[in-house]
C-alpha cells in the first residue's frame, strides 16, 4: 500500500476526476488508514511503499505491478501523470529482494487491469493495458490468460468491473463489458454474483476478498446483502475520497504472492 500523502485530484484522466473539485489529503489519509488497519486486523501482512511528492494517484497501488509465483511484473502506465509512479516499484521489489523483475514493455496498468483468479489472469483491455500486454503477461508468468474487453469508460479498469472472491467465483457488472467478454464471463462463472448499476457506481466491485470477508466500499449495500446470501461476510470501508480520483479499496491495494497456487 502507499500512503496519500500527496493525494490530490490536479489532472483528469478518468470520467471520475474532476479537478475543480476540492479533495483533502488529510481525509485520503484518515480514509486509507482505517483500511490499512482493517488489513492488518484481519492478520495481512501489510508492506509499504514511500509516496513520491508529484504524484498524486500514487496511492493506487493496485496499478504498480503483477505479483504472481513470486515473480514480478512492474506496471507500463498508459497516461504520462503516472508513468514515473513505475521506477518507485521498480525501486521497491529490486530492493525487498524480489528475484525476479522487470517492467512490462506494453501498457500494463497492473492489479488494475489483471486480476489473478485460480491459476488464471483474467486480463482487462479496452481503456489502459494494451492488449499486447495480455500475452506478454501470459508468457512471463506461463499462466492463462484470459482476455476480457471493457466498454464504460466509467469502468476503466478491470477492478472496477470485477472482483475475485474465491475458488471459482467473482462478482461483476455486466455492462461494463463488451458483448463477447460477457459471454465469456457468463461461460466461465455460471453462478457469479451480478452487481447492480448502482452498487458498480459507488466502486463496490472494487473490492477485496480473503475467500471470506470481503471488503467493499460500504456505500455498496446491494452487494453486501448479495455477499451475505452467499456466505461471505461483507467488511464496508469508506473510501470516497479516493472515489474522486477513480479508485477504492482493491485500488489500494497490491497483492504480493510470492508462493505458486
Ligand atoms: N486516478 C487513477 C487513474 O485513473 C485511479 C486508479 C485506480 N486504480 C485502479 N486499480 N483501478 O489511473
Amino acid at each position: 500500500m502507499c500512503r496519500p500523502t500527496h493525494f490530490d485530484v490536479t489532472y483528469s484522466i478518468n470520467p471520475w476526476m474532476d479537478p475543480s473539485r476540492p479533495t483533502s489529503a488529510q481525509v485520503a489519509l484518515g480514509q486509507w488508514k482505517r483500511l490499512h488497519d482493517m488489513f492488518v486486523g484481519l492478520g495481512h501482512d501489510v508492506r509499504l511503499i514511500e509516496p513520491v511528492p508529484g504524484l498524486p494517484d500514487m496511492v493506487f497501488a493496485a496499478n504498480g505491478a503483477i505479483v504472481v509465483d513470486g515473480k514480478v511484473l512492474v506496471a507500463r502506465f498508459r497516461h504520462a501523470q503516472r508513468v514515473d509512479e513505475a521506477e518507485a516499484y521498480l525501486d521497491w521489489f529490486r530492493r525487498d529482494g524480489w528475484s525476479e523483475v522487470r517492467q512490462a514493455e506494453y501498457v500494463n496498468e497492473g492489479e488494475g487491469d489483471f486480476l489473478y483468479a485460480d491459476g488464471q489472469i483474467l486480463a482487462g483491455t479496452g481503456f489502459r493495458s494494451d492488449l499486447r500486454a495480455h500475452d506478454e503477461v501470459r508468457e512471463f508468468f506461463g499462466r492463462p490468460v484470459v482476455s476480457l474487453t471493457l466498454v464504460d469508460p466509467r469502468w476503466y479498469h478491470l477492478d472496477t468491473a470485477l472482483a475475485v472472491l474465491g475458488e471459482g467465483e467473482v462478482m461483476y457488472y455486466p455492462a461494463a463489458f463488451s458483448p463477447q467478454s460477457r459471454a465469456i464471463l457468463a461461460e466461465r462463472f455460471p453462478d457469479a454474483i451480478l452487481a447492480a448499476e448502482a452498487d458498480a457506481a459507488v466502486f463496490g466491485l472494487n473490492a477485496l476478498s480473503d475467500g471470506r470477508n470481503v471488503i467493499l466500499p460500504r456505500q455498496a449495500v446491494g452487494l453486501a446483502a448479495q455477499l451475505r446470501e452467499r456466505g461471505y461476510t461483507p467488511v464496508g470501508a469508506d473510501l470516497t475520497e479516493m472515489l474522486k480520483a477513480g479508485g477504492s479499496v482493491k485500488c489500494c491495494t497490491l497483492e504480493l504472492r510470492a508462493q505458486a497456487g
